[in-house]
């Protein structure tokens, strides 16, 4: 594992955040204060191959490995984590297809998603099933050349806007072994978004309740077997654990950046702030979480690309990285002091923002239930 980027990532990373500044950097606050989110933008980071980015190039996708997706996802959550989070989520039925599909449905669904024309979600929680995923309700009834779906989804990452949804059913008994994916298709009859939920932050990325009323689905919408479906979402969300975690690095380092730029220039008793210890301590620890996180999470990264085991890792990655910039984010609502607490300055929606990482693809006390049972 190198700790220098090739040429080719820190091309990849200029890219990604010339991109962000052009696409969402002076737009995104306004955004964030009304739930509005841009599809034009997705369409536009897929034209630069940001959309898919792991995903083999004869599925159009750029063939890269997720060292340089989590390059680029830094970058774009820097200046806008919402968008982070609707790239990686689009992502999220690439990687299922890709490892579980089968021809026919990786060369239908795949290719439109990596180039940001369409734009995917993963339904997996319910009401009462959230991180007991395994324990999902909504049913899956095989009947001849179709399947009838039923049930109510809830969580879903950008469900209203979604062209492909991967929806996780019950065909079985209880439990996580009863549990298949299927393909959803927008506009199914049946099938639509309900409310979408009013959040603390990250109101950019609209995150949704499903509704499945009678949806009939062709049998060739499974995705690989029945029963297979939890393992399904354990190793999407193994994956997508890689993606959040370098969200939250982009996210925290947006934070340290432009609270270390303030006390540089905020003066007080004569001198800038930074040059008191006691908030050069904030900064040096601040410093540290942020390297340290992006560290766990290119190891997680660089182990999935080598092909080897890296669950445990990427719960690491995405257990640290999203407490750490937690503490970040929050500290430098604290170095701007009462100005930090105002929405005249970012630093207070990065703290928002961060907190539904610690929450969002399994939160932190999964992480550390993965972790500890792995151990
Ligand atoms: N990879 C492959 N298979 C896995 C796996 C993994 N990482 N983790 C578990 N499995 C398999 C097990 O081997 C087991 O297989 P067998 O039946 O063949 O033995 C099966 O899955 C059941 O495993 P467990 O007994 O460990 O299952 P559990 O019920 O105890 O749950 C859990 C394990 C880790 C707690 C899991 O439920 C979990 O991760 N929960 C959190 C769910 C989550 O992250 N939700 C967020 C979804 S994101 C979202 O909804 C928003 C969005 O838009 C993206």
């Amino acid at each position: 594992m190198r700790f220098t980027p090739t040429e080719e990532q820190a091309q990849l990373k200029e890219l990604a955040a010339k991109a962000s500044r052009q696409l969402f950097a002076t737009t995104i606050e306004k955004d964030e204060e009304e739930g509005i989110f841009r599809r034009e933008i997705i369409r536009e980071l897929g034209k630069l191959g940001l959309t898919g980015i792991p995903t083999p190039v004869e599925y159009d996708g750029a063939g890269l490995g997720y060292l340089e997706y989590a390059i680029a996802l830094e970058e774009i959550a820097a200046y806008g984590a919402a968008y982070a989070i609707s790239v990686a989520v689009s992502g999220l039925p690439q990687v299922i297809l890709n490892l579980f599909g089968n021809e026919q449905q990786k060369k239908k669904y795949i290719p439109p998603l990596a180039r940001g024309e369409h734009i995917g979600a993963f339904s997996l929680s319910e009401s009462h099933a959230g991180s007991d995923a395994g324990s999902l309700k909504a049913r899956a009834v095989k009947n001849g050349s179709e399947y009838v779906l039923n049930g109510t989804k809830l969580w879903t990452t950008q469900g209203n806007v979604a062209d492909t949804v991967i929806v996780f059913a019950r065909t079985g008994g209880e439990g996580p072994r009863g549990v298949s994916a299927f393909i959803v298709e927008k506009g199914t009859k049946g099938f639509r978004a309900g409310k979408t939920e009013h959040k603390m932050a990250a109101n950019a990325s609209p995150t949704c309740e499903m509704i499945l009323e009678d949806v009939v689905v062709p049998a060739s919408s499974l995705v690989g077997e029945e029963g297979q479906g939890f393992k399904i979402a354990m190793t999407a969300l193994d994956s997508g654990r890689i993606t959040i975690g370098a969200t939250a690095v982009g996210l925290g380092r947006a934070a340290f950046e432009y609270s270390t730029k303030f006390a540089k220039e905020r003066k007080q008793f004569g001198q800038p702030i930074a040059d008191f210890q006691g908030i050069q301590f904030m900064v040096a620890d601040m410093y540290t979480a942020l390297e340290a996180s992006r560290l766990l999470v290119q190891r997680a990264a660089y182990l999935k690309d080598s092909g080897l085991p890296f669950t445990r890792e990427a719960s690491a990655a995405k257990l640290f990285s999203t407490d750490a910039t937690m503490s970040i984010t929050t500290d430098a609502v604290q170095l701007l002091g009462g100005v930090g607490y105002t929405k005249e300055y970012p630093v207070e929606r990065y703290m928002r923002e961060a907190k539904v990482l610690q929450i969002v693809e399994g939160t932190n006390q999964i992480q550390r239930m993965v972790i500890g049972r792995s151990i």
